[in-house]
């Protein structure tokens, strides 16, 4: 497929987007309605399980409801359910971010982490299939990966687009027999695809789940902030905004086929990143520099916490010329802000089922 014909600036492009109500869904359906060659329609699939909201949606919704965006809540496990979908609107991209998302959770349950990320991706696949043999030429589908499949690094080493997945935990494993199936589809039936396998994001509307939110979160009510075993695991953190520019440069410009690894090259100790927000929320709050310090507490290890992940980005940096925008300084502390400015959001979330799950979860620690 000559991915220069995909015509992006035509208003009657359709994208649809699996899982846009959820944290990075969200951030990329707003980054897109901003873009000046983007004219098109999104089409946003999500069941709305307990990461997705739909408030995350509201200004979207109220300018370009039934114009430009349509949300439809749909299981992508139920095959007609998601037929029906692509009958309605006939998309010419998909944009596939709806998944299980959090590690913790898939090692307490991993059965909708199978269903969702597996089963939901392949019954995706098998429509595109179907629907575009027939009747579309110019066609996308685009897998939102992770870093996860690659396995663990030590001390040293980066992951790189050739790296031999070695999935380790429930998440990742059914996260890495995605990607399979995506590569699967587009060696046996053509199917156009592109895959990015990104490092981890921070930002507005993260699930208060995550690292990063749930510190904050904790620093605003006075919590315990736990951190699990030594604090000594390492990630590498990029700005969603910056995921969501990488994700749209590979679907203009991309090699169909091809896999991209999306990183901040912004490695951080969890205990040094818990400290630093510790210090930015203090400056923020009025508080002295170590006043969120002592809230910190070591924890049980999450069961097979993988040590270090690391991408290696030169092939969209060389290939599509994406590069970060937001330094981490600056990242983290537009995060705690928007965090500080949309406390009724994060209230809404931790006062309700969360709040159950999260004792559940942290009561043996
Ligand atoms: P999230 O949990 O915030 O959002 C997931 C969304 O998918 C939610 O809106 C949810 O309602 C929806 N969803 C879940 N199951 C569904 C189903 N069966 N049918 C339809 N919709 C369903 O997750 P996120 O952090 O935004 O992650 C989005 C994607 O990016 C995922 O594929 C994830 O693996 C990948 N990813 C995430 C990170 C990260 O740091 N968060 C990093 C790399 C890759
Ligand atoms: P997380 O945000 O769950 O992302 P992932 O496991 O997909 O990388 O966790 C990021 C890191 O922070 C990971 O090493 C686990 C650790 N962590 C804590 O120490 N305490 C916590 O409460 C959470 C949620 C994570």
């Amino acid at each position: 497929m000559n991915k220069d014909k995909l015509d992006i600036k035509n208003p009657e492009l359709k994208i649809l987007v699996t899982g846009g109500a959820g944290f990075i869904g969200s951030n990329f359906i707003h980054f897109i309605f901003k873009l000046n060659d983007f004219k098109g329609k999104i089409i946003n699939v999500d069941k709305l399980t307990y990461s997705g909201n739909l408030e995350n949606l509201k200004e979207i919704d109220d300018k370009y409801s039934q114009t430009r965006y349509f949300f439809e809540k749909v299981d992508i496990c139920y095959y007609s359910a998601l037929k029906s979908i692509f009958n309605k609107y006939r998309p010419e991209i998909i944009i596939h971010f709806a998944a299980e998302s959090h590690v913790d959770r898939s090692i307490f349950g991993p059965s909708e982490f199978i269903q969702t990320n597996i089963i939901g991706t392949f019954n995706l696949l098998d429509l595109a299939r179907k629907y575009w043999t027939k009747s579309k030429k110019d066609v996308l589908f685009h897998h939102v990966s992770t870093d996860e499949v690659y396995g663990e690094l030590g001390d040293t080493g980066y992951f790189y687009e050739t790296t031999p997945y070695n999935p380790r935990s429930p998440y990742s494993a059914s996260k890495a027999s995605s990607d399979h199936l995506v590569k699967a589809y587009y060696h046996t039936y053509n199917i156009p695809i592109t895959i990015s396998n990104c490092s981890n994001n921070y930002g507005p509307y993260q699930f208060p789940e995550k690292l990063i939110p749930l510190m904050i979160n904790n620093i605003l009510e006075e919590k315990e902030l736990p951190v699990y075993g030594d604090g000594q695991n390492i990630r590498d953190w990029l700005y969603v905004e910056d995921h969501c520019k990488g994700i749209w440069e590979i679907i203009k410009c991309g090699t169909r086929g091809e896999t991209y690894n999306i990183g901040g090259e912004n490695e951080w100790k969890n205990i040094d990143l818990v400290n630093l927000l510790c210090e930015k929320a203090a400056k923020k709050l009025n508080k002295t520099k170590d006043y969120y310090k002592k809230l910190i507490t070591f924890v049980k290890d999450r069961e097979g916490h993988d040590k270090r992940y690391a991408l290696n980005c030169d092939k969209i940096k060389n290939e599509l010329n994406w590069e970060k925008k937001v330094d981490f300084d600056k990242g983290l502390e537009k995060t705690i802000q928007w965090y500080l400015d949309n406390k009724d959001w994060l209230q809404r979330i931790v006062s309700g089922d969360y709040r159950d799950y999260y004792n559940k979860m942290y009561k043996n620690r």
